[in-house]
């Protein structure tokens, strides 16, 4: 319990991987569009890492088919460990072997039908069990700029004692890409959650607070995803199990700070790359230079 508020702290973080990943086709047709690398380390990682430093020490990946990749990468590899050793590669060694940090736990569960989200999270529930835990979709990465945006949604958590869900101004007609919030008492930084709807026309977006893939959730969730009809897309939507969550329970949006790239998208996924590597210690020099140099010799002119 934290002393402060005694809540249970998030130890448990889902990642549901499971996805088609049809927008990456064929470079999805047998790895996971999480395994997809963002310069030199894939998006679940980042995802990963992101849960972990924000106090996660269960991971709970959802998993389909084609998913031998993200277990292998989270498990030891000790003949690439043997290797980087033989080779004095000690640095690249130490790489390796800090993917997941000792204290953390990684469990696998198969979701044998992509039934949607809200199917995905409710496989998680005989490892989560009664406590609050985090939801990240690796295909959001988030450069919290200094804070992890998972470590700012814990904290909102322990302050206000409720779910707490990650949420964007998307302008225009993208909004209807994403569950969408209707909010009051909107201070800005969080505001109270009045409803929520699933992938609504862009006319009839309650707002234009979109949710990203960050979710903090009480274990309320899970009796309501039992009971939710298939919803938009004719899949089960977590979006739907909180909108009944809101008949029980507060529900928190927060608009947390820093830069999110879609990497469910090329185009989202292009930028994350080149931003990323804008800023990778080895690369961003040479990059930059590279950029300059491009742009300067007409990279972007249209002839
Ligand atoms: C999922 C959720 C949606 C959310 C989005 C964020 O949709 O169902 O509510 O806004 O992630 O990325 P998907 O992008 O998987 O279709």
């Amino acid at each position: 319990m934290n002393a402060d508020s005694a809540l249970p702290p998030v130890r448990k973080a889902v990642f549901p991987v499971a996805g088609l990943g049809t927008r990456f086709l064929p470079a999805t047709k047998a790895s996971p569009k999480e395994m997809l690398p963002v310069v030199d380390k894939p998006l679940v990682q980042y995802a990963v890492e992101e849960a972990v430093a924000a106090g996660v020490e269960v991971l709970v990946f959802i998993n389909g088919r084609n998913k031998n990749s993200i277990p292998d990468h989270f498990d030891k590899a000790y003949e690439l460990e043997k290797e980087l050793e033989a080779r004095g590669k000690q640095q690249m060694l130490e790489v390796v072997q800090g993917i997941v940090p000792d204290h953390v736990s990684c469990v696998y569960i198969r979701q044998a039908e992509a039934l949607g989200l809200g199917h995905a999270v409710l496989c998680a529930r005989p490892v989560v069990g009664n406590e609050p835990f985090a939801v990240l979709l690796a295909d959001d990465l988030i450069d919290g700029k200094g804070t992890p945006s998972l470590s700012q949604m814990v904290e909102m958590h322990a302050r206000h004692g409720c779910s707490v869900l990650g949420v964007e101004e998307v302008d225009g007609p993208d909004i209807s890409r994403y569950g969408v919030v209707a909010t009051q008492q909107d201070d800005g930084d969080t505001a109270s959650v009045t409803g929520i709807v699933e992938k609504p026309p862009h006319a009839e977006a309650p707002s234009n607070l979109g949710v990203v893939g960050r979710y903090i959730l009480t274990p309320r969730i899970f009796d309501l995803l039992e009971r939710v009809p298939r919803g938009s897309g004719g899949e089960y939507q977590l979006t739907d199990a909180i909108a009944a969550l809101l008949e029980y329970e507060k529900v928190l949006a927060y608009r947390f700070r820093g830069k999110r790239y879609d990497c469910g998208s090329k185009l989202g996924y292009l930028q994350a790359t080149v931003e990323y590597a804008l800023k990778h210690p080895e690369l961003h020099e040479p990059f930059r230079d590279y950029l300059r140099d491009a742009i300067d010799n007409g990279l972007l002119r249209e002839d």
